[in-house]
């Protein structure tokens, strides 16, 4: 398994992500997304939307606002329950996530078997400090950033950073019926901005306190709940095959009931081996109606499905798979993450699935003084930038030996590169080199588009 260190050394160094606020000593929690992260997620999102949204007739998008009316959070539950029991070190004041230590301390099943509460009030479970300090007694923290709108600052004007993206789909739920006229079962689509207020944030992008979230709410009718839970769980394993994510690494595990959050009847946690142990990387969810009755008790609008067949009225059920944008980015780097020999000589490289590869295709004319070869390779990178197959940004690099500029491709997870030589000025054909083999074939240099976009496919 890939060392952490040298996937967020490359995330640095080649301009995927770079620490919050760096120059100002940085923000815990934070990360700012590069040049070639960006395009990293944007593949990622979009596979996500294709393959859910655009390739379905059952779902509907939306992108509703982040800040939302507090009541939406009274109603969700989260102004009550959102929240992670912290201790603090008398001595260093560091703050943990007392079930974190519990769980480091007694080991998962040790802790399925003593209920968290009691397990906080005994002193042979949550054991001092790392420096030798005593750890206060447990308080429920909250975890939603709270913010106030307009200029008053008091309890009439709060709100709330939304803590999950769920929360704008489920008030857009009537939104939805009313404009769209769905049959039940549906679902709504979400892409967007999460944040918590995470006790302790780690593990690079793992646990972030600003992240983003892909969710689906499918509402469903009472009785077809289970059949649509394990069409979702498919359809969940088929996206991390989509994205090249290891499914050997990828494990499922029944959340047992008192490790589920308070609205949900069942949860199968999709667990990934990150570099620093097997943590969730998905969640699916059973809500049942506790978000639409919710709702519909606290807002009181009407948020029942009308059946035109059976006239029959009724709160749709809901199950959730949900999805966060960083974990699959970590999830992929760590499959993607190679060292080996290629040549006599030691490379990194990338093995990402060229859908979501950041660049796909880089353009090197042989040598950079040669004007005409540089204005044969600028023709064909234009050609390529403008071709109707979708290719993204193709990089353009003309610095230094060819090996070199392998090398630098191969870091970044770049499927081919093109050479542009001598031979291309007789009769247009190019050298194409492949990033896990370094096998070469030549082609015509006026066709590539087609030819990257059948291999995309
Ligand atoms: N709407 C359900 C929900 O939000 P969750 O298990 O709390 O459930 C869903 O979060 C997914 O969001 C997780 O499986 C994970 O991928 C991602 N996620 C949650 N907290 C995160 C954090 N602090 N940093 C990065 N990703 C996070």
């Amino acid at each position: 398994m890939v060392d952490l260190d040298n996937i967020v050394s490359l995330c640095k160094r080649r301009g995927f992500i770079f620490p919050g606020s760096e120059i100002y000593g940085g923000l815990a929690g934070t990360w700012d997304w590069g040049p070639l992260g960006v395009a990293l997620k944007n593949n990622i999102k979009n596979l996500w939307w294709r393959m859910f949204v655009e390739n379905r007739e059952d779902m509907f998008g939306v992108d509703a606002a982040i800040l939302m009316n507090a009541k939406v959070w009274e109603a969700s539950g989260h102004v009550s329950g959102f929240s992670d029991p912290l201790v603090e070190c008398g001595k260093c004041k560091r703050r943990f996530r007392a079930d974190e230590i519990i769980k480091e301390k007694a080991g998962r099943d040790e802790l399925k078997k003593i209920f968290i509460q009691e397990a906080l009030e005994n002193p042979e479970v949550i054991k001092s400090c790392e420096c030798g300090g005593k750890l206060s007694e447990a308080r429920q923290f909250n975890m939603m950033f709270k913010t106030n709108i307009g200029a008053t600052e008091d309890e009439s004007s709060a709100s709330y950073l939304r803590p999950e993206t769920a929360g704008g789909i489920f008030v857009n739920f009537k939104n939805v019926l009313d404009s769209m006229h769905p049959k039940v079962p549906f679902g709504i689509a979400q892409i967007g901005k999460a944040f918590r207020n995470e006790i302790a944030p780690r593990d690079f992008i793992f646990r972030a306190r600003e992240f983003e979230q892909m969710e689906i709410e499918y509402f469903v009718k009472p009785l077809e709940w289970e059949a649509k839970f394990e069409e979702w769980r498919k359809n969940v394993l088929a996206y991390i095959e989509a994205c090249g994510i290891k499914s050997d690494l990828v494990h499922e595990l029944e959340v047992p009931d008192e490790d589920r959050a308070h609205y949900s009847k069942r949860t199968i946690d999709f667990e990934f081996d990150f570099p620093f142990g097997r943590k969730e990387l998905y969640g699916l969810a059973y809500r049942t109606d506790f978000d639409l009755s919710a709702h519909e008790k606290t807002s009181g609008a009407d948020l029942k499905f009308l059946d035109e067949e059976t006239k029959e009225r009724f709160i749709p059920h809901v199950i959730e798979p949900s999805f966060g944008v960083d974990r699959t980015v970590l999830a992929i780097l760590s499959s993607a993450y190679e060292e080996d020999e290629l040549g006599g000589e030691r490379r990194v490289f990338l093995k990402l699935k060229p859908s979501t590869a950041p660049i796909k295709v880089a353009v090197f004319p042989l040598v950079r003084n040669k004007p005409e070869l540089v204005a044969k390779a600028r023709e064909i990178y234009k050609n390529l930038q403008h071709t109707a197959y979708g290719l993204g940004q193709i990089a353009w690099d003309d610095n230094g030996n060819i090996g070199k500029r392998y090398r630098r491709q191969d870091e970044i997870g770049t499927p081919w590169c093109v050479t542009v030589d001598y031979q291309t000025l007789e009769d247009g054909t190019v050298t194409v080199r492949d990033r896990d083999t370094g096998g070469q074939i030549r082609t015509n240099g006026l066709e590539l588009g087609e030819y990257f976009g059948d291999k995309i496919k």
